[in-house]
């Protein structure tokens, strides 16, 4: 466990030097921590963005999110699918909001306590892991909370589409290829399906088992789009696993059995496979970003870039074979005719509504 000095001097996160200056009991003192030892451990740091510290004091075990940009429609989230989770019956639960601070940029949410899907493909469990993911989606299917920015295959793409850039200064290959595979996503689009609440970065890392019900963390970039754009992505970093540590392919192959049974007459087939793919596509950069390649140095790696460089072209191999029964239709349509299909222009972000937060207390406990 970290001390308060051991959190990132980071300008750009306001919550962050409140913490180190102050401690945490006296940066949120409407979380009544009473000065008490408060243990705290960083648990995901992007500089100049966001980092999550997971803090316990005494019983009490949370974690605090702190941004670059106020995180008003996240917390909206929390606050919104608390109510929804805590109905009787629920085998879904989001953490519920504690408190949140507009000045510092921060959320407190409650942590939620359970095993995370690697963990357990890692322990063995890969079956009862697709089960828990299963078991989101089949609830989720019935939520929509009505707000958040519109999510669908244009977004999934435009999000693979940013990591072309770093794809192609690592390897000018990788990059021909993304390209390649991106201009075949656009011409065989699926139609959005009715919109749901989606989580958008539905990482496998994100869904915990919480026992009787099934735990959904991060809901940075929430929005309403198809259920199968987050199916997309956990089945890919799901298979991620399994692609990066050839032992554990069994355990995941059996994840996924169960999380398709379990989802069978949710999931339009066709969509999810075109949306796995155009996650591939997106985890692809990853490796050879700077993040990735800072990861595989403190693994120990000993040709850091050769390795994610590899790393990024297996990812984009499986994007390819994902999607071979998508794109073998295309293969069917003669080449003058395929020029005309429509292509994605690059759109400008969308706006979306914003949070009129102006009139609340720039502190809050949530009860
Ligand atoms: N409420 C929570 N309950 C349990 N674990 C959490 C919670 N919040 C964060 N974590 C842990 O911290 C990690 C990083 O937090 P996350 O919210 O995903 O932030 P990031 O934006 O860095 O991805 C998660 O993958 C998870 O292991
Ligand atoms: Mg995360």
């Amino acid at each position: 466990m970290k001390t308060r000095t051991d959190i990132p001097d980071d300008p750009a996160l306001p919550a962050l030097g409140a913490i180190r200056s102050a401690g945490l009991a006296a940066a949120l003192p409407e979380m009544g921590l009473d000065g008490g030892p408060v243990e705290l451990r960083l648990c995901g740091y992007t500089p100049g963005a966001r980092a999550t510290i997971e803090a316990r004091a005494g019983d009490r075990h949370f974690a605090v999110k702190a941004y670059a940009k106020n995180p008003v429609r996240e917390g909206a989230l929390y606050e919104a699918l608390g109510a929804a989770g805590s109905a009787p019956g629920s085998r879904i639960r989001v953490p519920p909001l504690l408190a949140r601070n507009r000045k510092l940029r921060l959320l407190v949410i409650g942590w939620l306590e359970g095993p995370s899907v690697p963990r357990l493909i890692r322990d063995g469990r890969g079956e009862r892991a697709g089960y828990v993911a299963a078991r989101w989606f089949r609830q989720a299917a019935s939520l929509d909370l009505r707000f958040g920015p519109r999510r669908g295959a244009a977004h999934a793409l435009r999000m693979a589409n940013r990591g072309f850039a770093v794809l192609g200064a690592a390897d000018s290959g990788l990059g021909t290829i993304a390209r390649a595979l991106s201009r075949k996503l656009v011409r065989t689009r699926p139609r959005d399906g009715p919109p749901r609440l989606v989580h958008g970065t539905l990482y496998d890392r994100h869904v915990l088992d919480l026992g009787d019900c099934t735990g959904v963390i991060d809901w940075q970039r929430f929005g309403r789009g198809p259920l199968e754009m987050d199916a997309g992505m956990f089945l890919a970093t799901t298979a991620r696993i399994a692609l990066m540590h050839g032992h554990l392919a069994g355990e995941v192959a059996q994840a996924e059995e169960a999380f398709r049974r379990g989802t069978a007459g949710v999931l339009d087939e066709r969509a999810l496979v075109w949306h796995q793919a155009a996650a591939f596509l997106r985890l692809a950069s990853k490796p050879v970003s700077r993040a990735g390649g800072e990861r595989l140095r403190a693994r120990g790696e000993l040709d850091p870039r050769a390795a994610a460089i590899s790393r990024a072209r297996t990812l984009l191999d499986e994007a390819a074979l994902v999607a071979e029964p998508v794109f073998r239709d295309l293969e069917r349509v003669p080449g003058r005719i395929r020029t005309r299909f429509p292509t994605l222009e690059a759109r400008p972000q969308a706006r979306f509504e914003t949070f009129k937060d102006e009139a609340e207390p720039s502190t809050e406990r949530i009860k």
